[in-house]
């Protein structure tokens, strides 16, 4: 939930500290500061808000040098301050530290050094400690000082380590957060993310976990907890930087959601063969290992879960099997039935989700199969999974989840008819046609991303409305869940979503003159059902706002506002009818206001629990 980057080589670290650090601000901007050594000194600069507070300093008071390290923050231990910025430092100051993630027993390790040293705290972070542990360890060689810290901690961490006693090397350390090296000419780098490395290099390394870096100018050197040097292939990066920028748009996430015609569509088609089959690269479970999963978990957080929910409806339609969602932070806890019959499968675009992470370590200390929905290739739940379909929805910068969103409902109904046809719960013709079905997907979004002036128009007429309901019936419930999300957590509007089913028993008391609520009629088997429930809200005030199938001209009779999607089957439906409530949000977040990309409180990587 924090960026973390590191230079050595040639070039002034400032240049490439911050143009790194802004790519990496979705991770967290509460605050952000660097380190920087030239012969003499450890300059350190850190201050509470976003990037351009640094980088202004930076700009009027230049810092000189070639190594360095740098870090955007999203505040979990100490709220944000210049104090409690990264970098940290020993007493003497002679030592720096970069974090990602949390030192759970950092109390713990004050408590001890307090016991063993006179060490004066300077900020109220979990970070601070790591900084003061390697100066306690530090007996001559900085590496060993880091082993003998990290060896202290635990939680999650991705740290950065420079000192000017060993002023020739950055040191890393990888556990649970993600992290990067880039291998330049006479010069490396280290990040959370590879955004920030893409201006300098398309060549890495993906740093596993329990992994140690040393980088210096010529030479970059990995080894494991054991002390044991690490070959790693080097991965090359194939997003160009544009891609990573918003090209015209005014904010990444609108320009997110008008990639969503091209990301299902590369999500389906880069997986058909010749023969029109899907071809699941990454996923090796056999009709054996198939027949012999008697439970099935899907597991995530966010917008995430709720293209889960959408999962299990396609799962048990397509594949009969039996399958349960869970919240990723719940799941641990609810002591749930796991042994090598269970497939958990864990979505997330992120693959840091450390709530995720935990569910998923908890499912495969028990045994289980472990197959994730990933957007970030690389990324630790891809690594850890036995299984991975990577949703190549191409880099999703904008906080607000969207067509990461729609290329895992793609990826659901290709691994729910990949399950099908394996284990003949669907003929070869079902799952053809099925096929040609997804197929259409791609151009029926694009046709409701053509609409996007009535939904704007929508948008201008409630942006002030306080008192919004989604309401909906079979998948379109998860869809009103999603909606609801997009709106809260970019317009910070208290939404609501519900069963329509559900108004009756305690809700519809909420509805009022005037109140606005978004209903999703697409089902046509509910369809009678959702017109009486939009007539109760109707009859009690309400302001609705119906989605429907294209064909279906009488509600427009009775809603206020239609939104149409274009015929497909019930169950695809979720893949159409979530963008005409991510545009709705959008524009509602815009006449509002709000810093759509970035809203407050939130960060694009939840890696803490
Ligand atoms: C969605 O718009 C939110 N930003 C958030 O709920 C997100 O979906 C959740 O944190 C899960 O993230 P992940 O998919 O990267 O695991």
């Amino acid at each position: 939930m924090c960026g973390i980057v590191g230079y050595i080589g040639n070039k002034q670290a400032t240049e490439v500290l911050m143009n790194g650090l802004s790519k990496l601000e979705y991770r967290g901007y509460d605050s952000a500061g660097v380190a920087i050594i030239n012969d003499e000194e450890l300059n350190i600069r850190k201050y509470k808000g976003r990037l351009s507070v640094l980088s202004d300093n930076l700009s009027q008071n230049k810092i000189v040098g070639n190594i360095g390290i740098g870090h955007t923050r999203w505040a979990t231990h100490g709220a944000p301050s210049d104090v409690n910025s990264h970098p940290h430092t020993n007493c003497q100051n002679d030592i720096a530290v970069i974090h990602n993630g949390i030192v759970e027993n950092y109390m713990k390790i004050k408590k001890w050094l307090d016991e063993v040293s006179d060490v004066k705290y300077k900020s109220e972070t979990d970070t601070e400690v790591i900084a003061h542990l390697i100066d306690y360890f530090y007996d001559g060689d900085l590496v060993e000082a880091v082993y003998k810290a990290v060896d202290k901690m635990e939680g999650a961490y991705a740290i950065g380590v420079v000192s000017k006693r060993e002023p020739d090397k950055i040191i890393a350390v990888r556990k649970d957060s993600p992290l990067i090296v880039g291998i330049g000419e006479s010069e490396n780098f280290l990040a959370s993310d590879i955004p920030a490395l893409l201006k300098y290099t398309r060549d890495v390394y993906l740093i596993e976990n329990d992994e140690f870096v040393i980088l210096t100018k010529d030479n970059i050197k990995i080894y494991n907890e054991f002390k044991q040097e690490v070959n790693r292939d080097i991965f090359k990066v194939t997003w160009n930087e544009e891609s990573a920028e918003k090209e015209g748009y005014e904010h990444f996430m609108i320009k997110e959601i008008y990639e969503q015609p091209k990301g299902t569509r590369e999500t389906l088609d880069r997986r058909l063969d010749d023969d029109g089959d899907i071809y699941l690269d990454g996923i090796k479970l056999t009709k054996e290992d198939l027949d012999g999963i008697n439970k099935v978990y899907i597991v995530a957080c966010g917008t995430a879960y709720h293209a889960g929910l959408v999962g299990r409806t396609i799962i048990e339609k397509y594949a009969k099997v039996a399958v349960e969602v869970d919240i990723a932070s719940e799941f641990r806890y609810r002591n749930p039935i796991i042994d090598d019959k269970t497939l958990f499968i864990a979505v997330s675009q992120s693959g840091e989700t450390l709530d995720t992470l935990a569910a998923l370590r908890e499912a495969k200390k028990h045994g289980a199969r472990v197959l994730s929905l990933v957007n970030v290739v690389g990324s630790s739940v891809a690594r850890e999974s036995d299984d991975v379909f990577y949703t190549w929805a191409g880099p999703e910068i904008a906080v607000a989840s969207t067509k990461a969103f729609t290329t895992q409902l793609m990826a659901f109904n290709m691994i729910a008819l990949h399950i099908g046809l394996t284990k003949g719960t669907l003929t070869k013709e079902e799952y053809k046609n099925l096929i040609e079905k997804l197929k259409e997907l791609p151009d029926k979004i694009k046709q409701i991303l053509d609409q996007y002036e009535d939904i704007q128009e929508i948008a201008d007429s409630q942006f002030n409305n306080e008192k919004v309901f989604f309401m909906g019936r079979g998948v379109d419930v998860n869809i009103a869940k999603e909606g609801s999300l997009k709106l809260k957590e970019i317009s910070y509007i208290n939404s609501f979503a519900i069963a329509a089913g559900e108004l009756k028993h305690g809700t519809i008391a909420l509805i009022e003159e005037g109140t606005f609520v978004v209903a999703l009629a697409t089902q046509d088997r509910l369809y009678e059902k959702m017109l009486s429930n939009i007539k109760e809200v109707k009859a009690r005030g309400a302001n609705v706002l119906a989605l429907a199938k294209e064909n279906n001209r009488e509600i427009s009779k009775i809603a206020d506002k239609v939104i149409y999607i274009p015929e497909t089957l019930d169950e695809l439906t979720p893949i159409l009818s979530v963008v005409p409530l991510q545009l709705l949000s959008y524009y509602i977040a815009v006449a509002r206001g709000c810093d759509v990309d970035k809203p407050r409180n939130l960060a694009k990587s939840v890696t803490v629990e």
